[in-house]
């Protein structure tokens, strides 16, 4: 039995990389752990977000979270500001955190470009937030997308840090990374991962998108020169389509391949659009058949479990770096 933590931005819709990379093995880690999962708001506004929205995102995410199979009744589950001991951590934990090591950070690296002209602080010191969200539960894994590893990193190099200075208060933590899926590509370019922000909705698949839109979507998907459906290393949109048949099928890469020997890509493309509309619409009936004020009490119940966890490690944290 592990702690496991982990937590997704509310920013536009999840797409199918979120699901696979995290949010799979989330629901699989139910049993027999402790698990926390929740909605990281104020990561979310290091972006601007308009304000209406940014309360909807949040609302749908939670519903997503329950329509694909967490279970409050075995999960922690809850909005990041409601439990105030995050940001408060984050704080202290700047306080050790070096300028080089942040500016290190790919995803910083990413966003300050996208984002040319609004490179907040917050955007900076954005990973030190997430360090702050996982040690304060005493997290020992972490089930995240390979683009998150290296956060998950500079977490434990706080964690060792503050160890040394203070005396052993943290748990240092691990990133859990899936074998496969952990890094899903995008449709439009298989040289960058699949992500909610890429200019184009050809990129990615919303968790929300039509069965059309699936269809056109996977119809539009990149492929490699040549008819075979075949992986390998030189073919990296077709092995980004067969990861991703393979997850949502249970059926694995060779299976695959063998099953569509010698039928070219457009009967492969037709199989994986409908897979992925199986999946889709039952997901999308139970999102839509649960209710704002469930949602709204789930989490409601959720921050006063996490608050009452995380005040008891705050006050621990004081304690020892001599905070009255
Ligand atoms: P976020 O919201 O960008 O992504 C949520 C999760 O989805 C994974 N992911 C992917 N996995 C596979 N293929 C992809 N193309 C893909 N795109 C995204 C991410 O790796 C992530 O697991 N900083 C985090 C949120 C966070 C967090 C935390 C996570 C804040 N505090 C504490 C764990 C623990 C983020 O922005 O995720």
């Amino acid at each position: 039995m592990s702690r496991i933590l982990s937590a997704v931005q509310p920013t536009n819709n999840l797409h199918i990389g979120n699901y696979l990379g995290a949010i799979k093995q989330w629901v699989e880690l139910q049993e027999g752990n402790e698990t926390l999962f929740f909605i990281v708001d104020l990561h979310a506004l290091t972006v601007y977000q308009k304000p209406e929205t940014l309360s909807q995102n949040i609302l749908d995410v939670a519903r997503m979270y329950l329509a694909l199979g967490l279970n409050p009744n075995k999960s922690i589950m809850f909005v990041q500001s409601h439990v105030k001991e995050h940001a408060e951590l984050a704080w202290i934990l700047g306080t050790i955190t070096k300028m080089g090591e942040l500016e290190r950070m790919t995803q910083f690296k990413d966003k300050s470009a996208q984002h040319a002209n609004n490179i907040n602080a917050g955007m900076f010191t954005y990973p030190v937030l997430m360090a702050a969200d996982i040690l304060l539960y005493d997290t020992e894994k972490v089930p995240v997308g390979e683009d998150q590893k290296q956060h998950v990193e500079l977490t434990r190099d706080l964690a060792e840090r503050f160890n040394k200075l203070y005396g052993k208060v943290f748990t240092v933590p691990e990133p859990l990374i899936s074998k496969s899926g952990a890094r899903i590509m995008g449709l439009d370019d298989p040289a960058k991962k699949m992500s909610k922000s890429a200019a184009s909705a050809y990129n990615y698949i919303s968790l929300l998108d039509d069965v059309q839109t699936v269809k056109k979507k996977i119809k539009k998907a990149v492929t490699d020169s040549g008819t075979e459906v075949m992986g390998g290393a030189s073919r990296p949109a077709l092995n980004n389509l067969l990861t991703i048949y393979s997850l949502f099928s249970g059926k694995s890469v060779s299976a695959l391949e063998k099953e569509f020997a010698g039928k070219g890509y457009g009967n492969f493309k037709d199989g994986l659009a409908d897979t992925l509309n199986a999946f889709l619409e039952e997901f999308q009936e139970k999102f839509h058949a649960i209710k704002e004020s469930e949602v709204r009490d789930i989490l409601a119940d959720g921050a006063a479990r996490a608050v009452a966890r995380a005040a008891l490690k705050m006050a621990q944290i004081k304690e020892t770096i001599g905070l009255l």
